[in-house]
């Protein structure tokens, strides 16, 4: 039922693929920071275009669009175009499509698919995760034995301090730690066993709604920072790992958020 999303999902990633001139479209967002290149939009009008053709109930949320069409929608696509906007513009080869669909507010179906590599992951709830049909399981480690990927939040200035401390606190119990700029590959990355623990302090929900259902499909547990539940609206902190690492993560925060200067720093 759901293969056409994956189709269409791949065919959007030649828009990537064929890109040229990238630097020539870049435009600032919220910030210098942040920033967005004219395919971003080409990719979101295109995957608007033929979802919303093959779903024609379902909502639009996403990331390149002023108004988000979901009011009243028991179903919604959570679209993020080009995950890792800033890998794209600097030719890095390390961006992602994400399309998730949210149906009855339950995470229903993901496809993430890094167009340089072929890399198609999917998860349909209930269904077990996919790495170009590949089950994807990840294995239980603990802390000691994990390696931790995480995002800067950077478009939030005012996490940045929460984000040094839980680095400080966790980077000693961990292996080792690993930014890629693309929190959807990352979260894909946990499922496929290339990573065991995600974290960052606030970022969308196109970032993370479709690979959070794929590492959760794989036996990931997911869930904001704090430990309450993933909110699918606004912002929300992220965090993703296996049976052992996610509540050894989820402790350390709580004590982070129980300093003083940390209130309210992490969404
Ligand atoms: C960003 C990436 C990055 C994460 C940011 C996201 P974008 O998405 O996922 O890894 O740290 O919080 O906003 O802007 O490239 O779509
Ligand atoms: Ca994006």
């Amino acid at each position: 039922m759901y293969e056409i999303i994956e189709t269409i999902v791949h065919s959007a990633g030649e828009i990537v693929l064929r890109a040229k001139h990238i630097d020539e479209s870049v435009q600032e967002k919220s910030s210098h920071c942040d920033l967005v290149t004219k395919y971003d939009g080409m990719v979101q009008e295109y995957l608007h275009r033929e979802l919303l053709t093959a779903f024609p109930e379902a909502g639009f949320y996403g990331e390149e669009e002023e108004e988000h069409d979901i009011a009243g929608k028991a179903a919604y696509f959570i679209v993020d175009p080009i995950d890792g906007t800033m890998n794209f513009i600097r030719h890095a080869r390390h961006s992602c499509i994400s399309v998730g669909l949210m149906k009855d507010g339950q995470m229903e179906y993901g496809a993430v698919y890094q167009p340089y590599t072929g890399e198609m992951f999917t998860a349909q709830r209930g269904k077990g995760a996919y790495l170009n049909g590949r089950p994807l399981r990840m294995r239980d480690v603990p802390l000691s034995e994990s390696i931790a990927m995480f995002g800067s939040a950077i478009y939030y200035r005012d996490t940045i301090p929460a984000t040094a401390r839980l680095m400080q606190e966790a980077l000693p119990l961990v292996l080792d730690f690993r930014r890629s700029g693309s929190a959807a590959l990352d979260i894909c990355y946990l499922a496929a066993g290339r990573a065991d623990v995600f974290f960052e302090a606030c970022i969308r929900p196109w970032d993370y709604a479709a690979a959070a259902l794929i590492a959760q499909e794989a036996g990931a547990l997911v869930s904001a920072l704090d430990g309450t539940p993933l909110r699918y609206i606004d912002r929300c902190s992220v965090a993703v790992g296996t049976k052992t690492n996610h509540p050894e993560l989820i402790k350390i925060v709580q004590r982070i958020l129980n300093e003083p200067d940390m209130k309210g720093r992490i969404k």
